[in-house]
């Protein structure tokens, strides 16, 4: 599976710590940036990953700011895009069971980093349960 990941900021370091986990467990990653903790804005970087993800050139993504509202809410600006923020491993389950969520938006200021990489796991893991779930997708989906 081809994942691409992005932050700004205030998620870069757990960004570069998710994305060396992802590396050693052979997954393939694009990583869209940013470099540094010098400030940036996150559109810049949302806007990269869905791209990816509506090109087919990666099957998921994962988006990383302070709080993951700000990427959530620009990446599901598109129509082909469910990005779940979330924050706990129920939630990172129930995001791919009920919802196929194709990104993943985590909060860097919220959690804490052995939790955030428990939240990867269980995400990339977990496989959409389809049925009923697919028919409620539809209805807002492109
Ligand atoms: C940056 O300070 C912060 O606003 C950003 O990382 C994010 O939390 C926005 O939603």
């Amino acid at each position: 599976m081809k994942i691409v990941i992005g932050s700004d900021h205030g998620g870069f370091e757990l960004k570069e710590t998710i994305k060396d986990r992802l590396l050693q467990r052979d997954y393939s990653i694009i990583d869209v940036g940013c470099s540094s903790v010098d400030s940036v804005d996150y559109p810049d970087f949302s806007d990269q990953v869905v791209s990816h993800i509506v090109n087919g050139t990666c099957n998921k993504g994962i988006l990383i700011c302070g709080t993951g509202i700000g990427m959530s809410i620009a990446a599901n600006r598109d129509r082909r895009i469910r990005a779940a923020n979330v924050h706990n491993l129920f939630t990172a389950r129930m995001s791919r069971e009920h919802n196929n969520a194709n990104i993943l938006c985590l909060g860097a200021r919220v959690i804490e980093t052995d939790l955030a990489l428990e939240i990867v796991s269980v995400w990339l893991d977990t496989e959409f349960t389809g049925g009923r779930h697919q028919i409620r997708i539809d209805k807002f989906s492109e």
